[in-house]
C-alpha cells in the first residue's frame, strides 16, 4: 500500500511465486492469486485477472523470471534456449499491447552475456523487479506531466482503466488524478463503463473511490450527451501500442471518444510511457488488433444477453489516428503535434541515455 492512496498493487514478485490482485473479481471481491507457473501467468493475462499493458508486461516479466528458476541444465546456451521458448509463449498471451513484449525483450536482453546459469537466474529476477521499480516513477512523471494540462474544477472524460492497477502504481491516464488530489486540485472524472468486460465500471470506479479521487459511471452510449450536458473539458486515455506516427491503439471505444471530442472541441489526449511505443509500427494499420471470446458480447457475468447463436464481431482495441489526438503524454513530456518527428526525437533521446 502506499502513504499517498490506498489502491493494492495489481502484481508483487514473492520468493516463489507471483501474487496478483485478481481483477476479474472486483468490485465485488478484493481477491489476491499466486501464480507459480508459466501456465498460470499466461492464463492470468489471457483471462483479464491482469490486465492493462504496463501490468502485462510486469507480470510476464515475473512469469518468465520464475519459470527460469526451474529450468534444470548447466548450460548457458541450453538455458537460454529454453528461456526464449517460454518468452515466445508468455508473449503469445495477448497481441496488442506492445508493453508484454517490450519487457519480456529486456529480461532476454539482461541474459545476453550471462556467463552461467546461476547468475542468468539471478539477472532475470533483477531485471524483472527493475522494470516494476521504473514503471511506478514512470507512471508518476507522466502523471506529474498531465497536471498541467488540467485546472482546478475540470471534467475530464476517461474509458477503460489505465490506473493504479494497469501499472505498477499512479496509472497512466488516472496517474493526474492522483497528484491533483494530493495538491488539492479540484478535477472530477467522467468514466464509461467500458462494455464489453467493463473495465470502467468495475475497476475505475473502485480503485479511484479507493483513493478518493472524485469519479461519475456513465454507460459509454452517454459519452457524446455527458460531453455536452456536462461541459466535458478534455478526455484523457491510456495506450497499448502507439505507432511512429502518433496513431494509438487502446480500448474499444476510445475511437469513438476521439471523434465525439473532435466534434465537440475538446482536446483529447494519450497518456502512455515509452514502452508503449513501438516505433518498428510505421502507422496504424500495422497494430494487431485482439479478438476475444464472442462469449463476452453474449453474456453479462454469465448471464446470456443476446441469442446464443448470434453472429459476434469482439474486438478489444481500436486505433485512434493522431490526427485527433491533442497531446501524447509521457514521462519525457508532451508531444502536441508532428508526432513522426517528435516520436523519432523522443527516442533518438532515450537512447543517446
Ligand atoms: O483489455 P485491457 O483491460 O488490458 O485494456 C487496457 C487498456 O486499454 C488500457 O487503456 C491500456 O492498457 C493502458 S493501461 C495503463
Amino acid at each position: 500500500m502506499s502513504k499517498e492512496f490506498e489502491v493494492p498493487r495489481s502484481v508483487e514478485w514473492e520468493e516463489n511465486h507471483i501474487n496478483i490482485l485478481n481483477q476479474q473479481k472486483l468490485p465485488a471481491e478484493t481477491v489476491f492469486e499466486h501464480l507459480y507457473t508459466k501456465e498460470d501467468v499466461y492464463d492470468a493475462i489471457v483471462t483479464l485477472k491482469v490486465r492493462g499493458a504496463p501490468a502485462i508486461g510486469i507480470t510476464a516479466a515475473f512469469g518468465l523470471a520464475l519459470s527460469a528458476q526451474a529450468i534444470e541444465t548447466e548450460e548457458i546456451d541450453v538455458f537460454k534456449q529454453e528461456v526464449i521458448r517460454i518468452k515466445e509463449y508468455l508473449n503469445s498471451a495477448r497481441p496488442t499491447a506492445v508493453n508484454l513484449a517490450w519487457a519480456l525483450d529486456r529480461l532476454l536482453q539482461r541474459i545476453e552475456r550471462a556467463a552461467s546459469v546461476n547468475a542468468a537466474k539471478t539477472d532475470l529476477v533483477h531485471e524483472a523487479i527493475q522494470i516494476q521499480i521504473e514503471d511506478e516513477e514512470t507512471c508518476r512523471q507522466i502523471g506529474q506531466n498531465a497536471l498541467q494540462l488540467f485546472k482546478s474544477g475540470d471534467r475530464i472524460m476517461t474509458i477503460c482503466n489505465a490506473g493504479s492497477i494497469a501499472t505498477s502504481r499512479y496509472g497512466t491516464a488516472l496517474a493526474p488524478f492522483y497528484l491533483a488530489k494530493k495538491k488539492n486540485l479540484d478535477l472530477h472524472i467522467y468514466a464509461c463503463e467500458t462494455r464489453p468486460v467493463l473495465q470502467g465500471a468495475r475497476l475505475t470506479t473502485w480503485e479511484l473511490m479507493q483513493g478518493g479521487v472524485d469519479v461519475t459511471l456513465i454507460t459509454d452510449n452517454m459519452a457524446a450527451h455527458t460531453m455536452k450536458e456536462k461541459q466535458i473539458s478534455a478526455v484523457i486515455v491510456g495506450a497499448d501500442r502507439i505507432a511512429r506516427n502518433g496513431d494509438t491503439a487502446n480500448k474499444i471505444g476510445t475511437l469513438g471518444l476521439a471523434v465525439l471530442a473532435k466534434h465537440f472541441h475538446i482536446p483529447f489526449f494519450v497518456a502512455a510511457p515509452l514502452s508503449t511505443f513501438d516505433v518498428s509500427t510505421l502507422d496504424g494499420s500495422d497494430i494487431p488488433i485482439e479478438e476475444r471470446d464472442p462469449l463476452e458480447v453474449k453474456e453479462l457475468n454469465g448471464v446470456p444477453i443476446a441469442p446464443p447463436d448470434v453472429q459476434v464481431f469482439n474486438p478489444a482495441f481500436d486505433v485512434t489516428p493522431s490526427h485527433l489526438i491533442s497531446g501524447i503524454i509521457t514521462e519525457k513530456g508532451i508531444i502536441t503535434s508532428n508526432y513522426a518527428k517528435e516520436i523519432d526525437a523522443l527516442f533518438a533521446e532515450s537512447i543517446s541515455q
